[in-house]
């Protein structure tokens, strides 16, 4: 299955290479890091199933390119806002780092009536060169509160070299809220699995002990930051024992359209604390967090305390 996603993408006429970087302790057999976000082919059919994600990407790219508007789709996976792009721009390229994936984006732009606007590069967009600025960028390397897919430096990257200096990215800001939340972590009596995961959006992991509070609000760019350093003050309003904190992302996409959690994106994030807080309703508690973006959960430092 691979292989035949490899052959039919390099017997695709829209082949151009990028670098990919090799730097991530890969074994040397695998041709692509695993450490740059990619997503297994079944997660590409659940992106493209969870219609509401496309449908507030659609809005974004409807209201905000215009046909005068050249456009670059990073990771562009299945090419989905690479098409719905060139049907308002004048011109789109795409990048995609995993050759699997981007031989079903090449096979979609060849059948798509706006083929010659389209342009595939396959490599890592960190390398990515291009004979022309952009006047938008579209980019779905979103991950809850920005931590295991690296949309932030590549947006730093791209935004300063790929996009001109009036250029709009879609999505354009992100909001990431913790709570304190009470999970239990043990199984059947008889496991323990201390470990973050994201919840699905119907099997809540985690009971939340304070209302949500907003701790980083990010806009991509050039000039975004490379992680957060934030303090939260929580006033508790349920009674419990907090054994974590619950991290949320809602995405800003620029026509002041949001979304919070969806079936595949934004999906509440739990990690567990250190120690374990006892939570009184309406006593306030102080939440510490930092975390690098892009560099996985394990990076991120958590402390929480009575005040
Ligand atoms: C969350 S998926 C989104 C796919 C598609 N844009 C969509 O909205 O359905 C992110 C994609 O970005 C690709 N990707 C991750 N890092 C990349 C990089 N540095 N350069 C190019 N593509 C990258 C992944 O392989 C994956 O296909």
């Amino acid at each position: 299955m691979f292989l035949d996603c490899i052959t039919e993408w390099i017997s695709s006429r829209r082949f151009k290479p990028v670098p990919i970087r090799l730097d991530s302790g890969v074994p040397a057999s695998y041709p692509i890091p695993l450490e740059m976000g990619q997503v297994l082919l079944h997660s590409h059919y659940q992106m493209l199933q969870d219609e509401d994600r496309v449908a507030h990407f659609r809005r974004a790219i409807e209201d905000l390119i215009t046909s005068d508007d050249i456009v670059l789709d990073i990771g562009t996976g299945s090419g989905i806002l690479a098409l719905l792009a060139a049907e308002r721009a004048r011109k789109v390229y795409a990048v995609e780092v995993d050759p699997a994936i981007a031989g079903f984006a090449a096979r979609a732009f060849d059948a798509s009536p706006n083929r010659e606007k389209l342009t595939l590069f396959l490599g890592d967009a960190a390398y990515l060169r291009l004979p022309e600025r952009v006047d938008v960028i579209t980019c779905e390397l979103l991950d809850t509160v920005l931590l295991n897919e690296p949309q932030v430096e590549i947006l730093r990257l791209a935004g300063s070299r790929l996009l001109k200096p009036d250029g709009r990215f879609i999505p354009a800001y992100a909001r990431n809220f913790v709570a304190l939340a009470n999970c239990s972590f043990r199984f059947y009596e008889r496991i323990d699995l201390r470990v973050a995961h994201w919840e699905p959006t119907d099997l809540p992991s985690a009971r939340e002990l304070t209302p949500w509070a907003e701790y980083c609000r990010l806009t991509f760019g050039p000039d975004a930051p490379e992680g957060v350093d934030a303090q939260v003050v929580l006033r508790a309003n349920h009674r419990g024992t907090a054994t974590a904190v619950k991290l949320m992302t809602v995405t800003g996409f620029g026509n002041g359209d949001e979304v919070g959690p969806c079936l595949t994106m934004n999906r509440p994030l739990v990690i567990p604390i250190p120690e374990k807080l006892d939570i009184v309703p309406d006593a306030a508690y102080r939440v510490r967090l930092s975390y690098r973006f892009g560099e996985r959960y394990q990076n991120v430092r958590c402390s929480a305390a009575r005040l």
